[in-house]
């Protein structure tokens, strides 16, 4: 606020909470600027209200809440917050992995319950991840960042890009992604790229080979419901798949009857589809880790993305280009 209020005067739509839309519309009015949250949904509606706006600056790397066609049309920036939640978002991701698959929440119940009478030996056995195959859907900044992570922890990373999930039903872009690999090995041999042992594969070899599914790809035409029945289908039943991205990527009906059914062995979810609501079968499941969309809430972050998007705003704002613009 108070960098902001060096080069403009600026109000507080909500202190707290979500703004309500009224707020929102009334307030975009006289503005030339606006900062928002992911909560905020900006379409052509508050776009058009705002008719004096530089620029949207989002506190948020993901931006699906915005209509970037809209504000392009009118020649308003958008921006995002970029790099500086990676390595928190990345961390919460790993915190999730290890949750699920050593059913950490679940024994904290059970010991919370009074079920520890003692030790045993086949007390709430889970799977080991040395050895395992970890596949990341989206090898961007936190993508990367989750890879590199599972070195440590002994695992063979493969992951798709953004083409090979955008071109995941082109047999010519999965033949050359297959004749690639033809030169460097077998699957499971990971190969350095990025400095990273990491392999690509296509994506139905990420779905069929992976012990851990983590999606780090932006909510998009490409990517809604990219996790549906028919991926499910393709998983190891030992498969488990953790989402630090956006809920909408998993179709949550189909996640659900994959669990209630035994297709994969558990999901640790930090987004849902429908946010805040969970769809509620997953509310039961003990297989299931859900967490309220806090993958990049450290004091450290929240604070490195806020002053990152008044940066972004205050370069609009005194007429330069934004650091961190959304390209079309
Ligand atoms: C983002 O930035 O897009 C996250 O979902 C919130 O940190």
């Amino acid at each position: 606020m108070s960098r902001l209020g060096e080069i403009c005067d600026y109000r507080v739509g909500a202190t707290q909470g979500e703004l309500p839309r009224e707020a929102l519309l009334a307030g975009v009015c006289d503005a030339d600027g606006l900062v928002c949250l992911l909560t905020d949904t900006i379409d052509r509606e508050v776009i058009e209200a705002g008719s004096k706006l530089r620029v949207i600056a989002n506190v948020a790397v993901g931006y699906n809440n915005i209509d970037v066609a809209a504000a392009h049309e009118r020649g308003i920036f958008v921006t995002n917050t970029p790099g500086v939640l990676t390595e928190a978002t990345a961390d919460l991701t790993w915190a999730l992995i290890l949750a699920v698959t050593r059913r950490v929440v679940e024994s904290d119940a059970f010991l919370r319950a009074g079920k520890f009478t003692g030790w045993d030996f086949d007390m709430l056995l889970g799977s080991g991840l040395t050895g395992k195959t970890l596949g990341v859907v989206g090898y961007g900044r936190i993508g990367r960042a989750v890879a590199r992570r599972a070195t440590g922890f002994g695992m063979a990373v493969i992951y798709c890009g953004r083409d090979d999930i955008a071109y995941r039903d082109d047999p010519q872009h999965n033949t050359l992604t297959v004749t690639r690999q033809a030169a460097t090995g077998p699957l499971t041999q990971s190969a350095r790229i990025d400095g990273l042992a990491a392999r690509r594969v296509t994506f139905n070899q990420l779905l069929e080979h992976s012990d851990i599914i983590s999606l780090h790809v932006p909510l998009a035409a490409t990517t809604k419901h990219l996790i549906n029945s028919a991926a499910f289908a393709k998983m190891k039943s030992s498969a488990y798949l953790i989402n630090t991205a956006r809920g909408p990527v998993i179709d949550e009906a189909a996640l659900v009857r994959a669990l209630q059914q035994g297709r994969i062995a558990g999901a640790a979810l930090d987004v849902f589809e429908h946010e805040p609501a969970v769809t509620t079968p997953l509310l039961e499941m003990s297989n299931v880790i859900l967490l309220p969309h806090i993958g990049s809430a450290t004091r450290e972050t929240r604070t490195a993305m806020a002053m990152l998007a008044v940066e972004n705003a205050i370069d609009a704002l005194t007429g330069r280009n934004p650091r961190n613009p959304v390209v079309p």
